[in-house]
């Protein structure tokens, strides 16, 4: 069959070729330029598959595509079973939340691999394989298809009175236009009834919140705090709030200290530092990575994303990078019993510079 189809189009193509070529005159002097013939190679023999010349790889082909085709369905199962018996519980047990997600994606990607491989499969082991030539042709329809074309739409027109009726066809039209206001207004609702511009402009920090140690919760003092050394900082009590993961991407902070005069302090920012130490918000301002990487020799903070730097000295001044501005300073003093804490909330969003346009 392969050898039929091979020998019909590789006969088609030669005939367009030999056609297509056209023979130039060379003059004298110029004998570098070709007549730019080109011989059509034709197809090349056809190779019977073993699957065409064993029966038993043929057997053994169609199983591994039945195979996979099972593997797809028991994927499905999968998925289906795992999302109705695993529901997440985020408040009990935040690991049912991974354990299901990677079920149901396990199930759903063996569902589709399946599907995928045995198709694939089974083209290129058990399918008859032809070489096919389609000559290209214009898409245009004949003067007459396009005439009856229109005839039709005409006769639509008329049957129907969409041109006639003109009420109809208006209240039609508006039926129309304000249909996907329904998903419109659905798909907002998904973000929930809360502002979600007020909501990324506050977090958990506030007059009094103690600084605390990420992951542990443990107070920090002041004095434990020494020159070069940098803390991953959280507020306290971010793990009673209901969506601490959602609070902790907001609120995360990196304290560092310097030596007081190696601080460039603008002016209202004054009592903003403790005797050098600083925080600065760890997410990055140029699309909101967390800024974990601290130079201790330059007072350099790196983004690991996109290789923006702040500079600690310069309140935490962009000097490299696609961020635009500065990494929020979080306003911090110590308490009576020398633990630190905040003075108030940041003064500005944290994150990517997209929400200064709520500023
Ligand atoms: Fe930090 Fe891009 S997210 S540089």
């Amino acid at each position: 069959m392969a050898k039929k189809g091979s020998a019909d189009t590789g006969t088609a193509v030669e005939a367009t070729t030999e056609s297509a070529v056209t023979h130039h005159e060379v003059s004298p002097g110029t004998a570098v330029v070709t007549s730019d013939r080109v011989e059509n190679p034709g197809f090349p023999p056809h190779r019977a598959r073993v699957t065409e010349l064993d029966p038993k790889k043929e057997a053994s082909a169609q199983r591994r595509v039945v195979y996979w085709f099972l593997a797809s369905m028991v994927g499905t199962i999968i998925a289906i079973t795992a999302y109705i018996v695993m529901p997440f519980d985020y408040e009990g047990d935040p690991g049912s939340v991974r354990w299901s997600t990677l079920l149901v994606g396990f199930g759903l990607a063996l569902a589709l691999l399946g599907i995928g491989f045995g198709a694939v499969h089974w083209a290129k082991s058990l399918m008859d394989g032809h070489d096919l030539v389609e000559q290209r042709h214009s898409t245009r329809g004949s003067e007459e298809t396009r005439a009856k074309a229109v005839e039709i739409m005409r006769q639509g027109n008329e049957e129907s009175g969409f041109s006639r009726r003109k009420v109809i066809r208006n209240t039609l039209i508006g039926a129309l236009a304000l249909w996907p206001l329904g998903g419109v207004v659905m798909f907002r609702d998904l973000a929930g009834r809360t502002d979600p511009v007020s909501l990324l402009k506050q977090t958990l920090w506030d007059e009094g919140v103690l600084l605390t140690r990420d992951p542990d919760g443990a107070p920090i003092r002041a004095s434990d705090v020494t020159i070069g050394s940098v803390f991953h900082v959280i507020p306290d009590g971010l793990y009673d709030t209901h969506h601490p993961l959602e609070e902790k991407a907001k609120a995360v902070v990196l304290l560092m200290r310097l030596r007081p005069e190696e601080l460039q302090v603008s002016e209202g920012r004054e009592d903003w530092n403790y005797d050098g130490i600083v925080a600065y918000s760890k997410i990055c301002t140029h699309v909101g990575c967390p800024v974990a990487l601290y130079e201790q020799h330059t007072h350099h903070l790196l983004c690991p994303c996109h290789q923006s730097q702040f500079d600690i000295t310069r309140e935490a001044a962009v000097i490299f990078g696609p961020a635009k501005r500065p990494l929020p300073q979080l306003p911090i003093t110590v308490n009576s019993e020398g633990y630190l804490v905040a003075r108030s909330d940041f003064t500005e969003p944290v994150g990517p510079s997209f929400w200064e346009r709520s500023l």
